[in-house]
């Protein structure tokens, strides 16, 4: 859906064609497949880990209903450190296992949290989020580069379908992203 633009291709460009698209996630399946596919032609080109994680967190907050943040932690000295993201203001840290996001970055797997109140050590940055979907970073031989975290203010707003369909946006991201695998 992304026109060649040339130099500008990134900015004025994608961005106008990009927000013209609508998604109501009544096929979740059907369009997190389109936008996976979106999303690789706006970051084609481009492997800075800072504009396409940017550019990732944009789309995801942008486009999913019943979002209040969504954003990147990435794995710095053994810590996950917070990155570009969507929304309020949040933790900077989170030590791995802490949170549902130091928790999905230690078992290398999505966590699908229904209700946050009910998971041990959750890590209220924003106490309106009432459900969150945490979708770790991997890399080659399933290096852990960190995760991508997005939150909702409805409690149960993430199922299967979401998770499914934010792995491969997650897979996306971090195959347009040469300076992650570094
Ligand atoms: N809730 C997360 C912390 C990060 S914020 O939601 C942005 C957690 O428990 O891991």
């Amino acid at each position: 859906m992304y026109e060649d633009c040339g130099y500008v291709r990134s900015l004025a460009c994608t961005a106008m064609s990009y927000t013209a698209k609508h998604y109501d996630f009544r096929d979740k399946p059907a369009d997190y497949s389109s936008l996976a596919h979106d999303l690789g032609a706006l970051l084609t080109g481009e492997s800075d880990l800072i504009a396409n994680a940017a550019n990732t967190a944009a789309v995801i907050f942008t486009t999913l209903p019943e979002v209040s943040w969504a954003g990147f932690y990435f794995l710095r000295g053994g810590e996950l450190v917070l990155g570009p993201f969507q929304g309020k203001p949040a933790c900077v840290r989170i030590a791995l296992g802490q949170g549902v996001c130091g928790a999905a970055a230690v078992q290398r797997r999505t966590l699908v949290v229904p209700d946050v109140q009910k998971f041990p050590g959750h890590i209220a940055c924003d106490s309106a989020s009432r459900s969150e979907i945490v979708v770790p970073l991997l890399g080659a031989a399933n290096a852990l580069l960190g995760v991508l975290d997005i939150d909702s203010a409805r409690a149960a707003r993430f199922d299967d379908a979401d998770a499914r369909g934010l792995e491969g946006l997650a897979r996306v991201f971090v195959t347009g992203s040469a300076s992650l695998n570094r």
